[in-house]
């Protein structure tokens, strides 16, 4: 036995014996290769923007039959993320939950049975909340193919807010030529879509409101008469132009607006309330959130109000959520028919069953776009490690445009463009 062989044969000290154990799976663990983790925007409580918490998990879902795999380039922000954070938002899943309405992105994976999607497809997807995510397992039918040339930034910012535009529009609204419109928030997301498709109808004279700031880009986008609603009063500066009043009014703000919306409306005009609504909340629950006084349940009447004049501030404001719904419109069957006025109310998020009258519209909409007749207008683009800047960004007001989340951190070089 040369010398060599001997030590071999030696038996090692535990010491070595663990030792050697720890290289082995050190080595392994290195030729392993990582577990795949997936960033996720999380509400963990109602509130301020802090309350909405990046979140790393591990792991790749799987879609099941019937679904997608996406992997997700850009999300949309929607004012009723803004609401939801608030506990504003009534179709929000319970908490903790992912938020986001609408994203856009590759499909990495397809579930059993789809045959209309496949791996590398670019899609825009459409969901009750959960899409502000890097990955996302979804139905097959929330997804649309996005058309050539479309970037992903534009894929998060058209669903939602055009396939809204649209359906008040024309399906409620049915805006003809020489018609006249008066379009609140008009700088805004659902504003801009709708100013655009506006203006696929012959000569129709659009009023707006806006910050004063951001009159500039609505008289570029065809705004006719731009009003600054902070400084001077809608409703008689739409009166100055036009003393019979307008044909079509879109009303996202509700509360008292909607019956200044109704009285400035022409015999045959139209008023489309188009609030994401609270419902449920019993009256109980407000009086005692405000006075601390709990009542009993003979006041069960539930509120039901609307959304842009509820957004005070960064928490849920009760009073604002009180003299929203005391000024709530309402009218009888009577009055309709002697006003010669009609009143519609529009929440998509309440058509989520109706997916084929989507596809319909979204077609159309995918049509116009292939014609350069309407185009998705982005304000900003944030990461997810900065949502509560890009929450900040739309709830100040700031927005012209879509604001838009990605997972990962823009290039310097798209930040300064947009
Ligand atoms: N029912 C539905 O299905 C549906 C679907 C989509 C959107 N919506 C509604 O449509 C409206 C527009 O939605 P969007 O997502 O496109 O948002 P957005 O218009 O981009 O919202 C931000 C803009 O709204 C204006 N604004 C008015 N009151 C505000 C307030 N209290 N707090 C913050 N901003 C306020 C601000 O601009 P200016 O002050 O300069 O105008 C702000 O820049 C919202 O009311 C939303 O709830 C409803």
């Amino acid at each position: 036995m040369s010398g060599e062989e001997a030590a071999a044969a030696v038996p090692q000290p535990p010491e070595e014996e663990n030792k050697e154990e720890e290289v082995q799976q050190e080595t392994e663990a290195l030729e392993k290769p990582p577990e795949p983790t997936y960033k996720c925007l999380v509400l963990a409580a109602h509130g301020g923007y802090d309350k909405v918490k990046l979140q790393v998990r591990k792991g790749s879902p799987t879609p099941a039959s019937g679904q997608l795999l996406v992997r997700v380039r850009a999300c949309g922000l929607n004012f009723a993320d803004l609401l939801g954070r608030q506990g504003l938002y009534d179709r929000l899943p319970p908490l903790p939950t992912t938020l986001g309405m609408e994203c856009s992105g590759v499909v990495e994976a397809v579930g059993e049975g789809v045959t209309d999607r496949k791996v590398g497809d670019k899609v825009m997807v459409m969901n009750r909340a959960g899409l502000w995510q890097e990955l996302v397992v979804v139905p097959a039918n929330h997804s649309f193919v996005m058309p050539e040339g479309m970037s992903f930034e534009e894929g998060a910012a058209f669903l939602v807010n055009y396939i809204t535009a649209y359906m008040i529009l024309f399906d409620f609204g049915n805006l003809r030529p020489s018609q006249s419109i008066l379009i609140h928030m008009a700088a805004g997301g659902v504003g801009t879509a709708a100013v655009q498709l506006c203006k696929t109808v012959d000569n129709v004279t659009i009023f707006g409101t806006a910050s004063g700031s951001k009159h500039e880009t609505l008289k570029e986008n065809g705004v006719a008469h731009p009003i600054d609603y902070r400084t001077s009063d809608y409703v008689e500066e739409v009166l100055k132009t036009a003393p019979k009043g307008v044909d079509i009014v879109l009303d996202p703000l509700g509360g008292s607006d909607t019956l200044k919306a109704f009285n400035l409306l022409k015999p045959m005009g139209k008023v489309i309330l188009y609030v994401w609504s609270v419902c449920n909340m019993p009256l109980a629950t407000l009086v005692q959130d405000l006075t601390g006084v709990k009542t009993h349940s003979c006041l069960i009447t539930s509120l039901a109000v609307g959304s842009a004049n509820l957004l005070t501030g960064q928490k849920k404001n009760l009073i604002a959520l009180a003299k929203t719904w005391w000024n709530q419109f309402s009218i009888s069957a009577l009055q309709l028919i002697h006003a010669n006025k009609a009143v519609c109310g529009y929440h998509l998020g309440h058509l989520d069953g109706e997916w084929e009258l989507i596809a319909g519209v979204v077609a159309s909409l995918i049509n116009l776009y292939k014609q350069g007749k309407i185009k998705p207008k982005i304000d900003s683009v944030w990461p997810f490690e900065q949502v509560g800047d890009a929450m900040r960004q739309m709830q100040d007001k700031k927005n012209i445009g879509k604001v838009i989340l990605v997972p990962e951190t823009p290039k310097q070089e798209n930040k300064e463009e947009n």
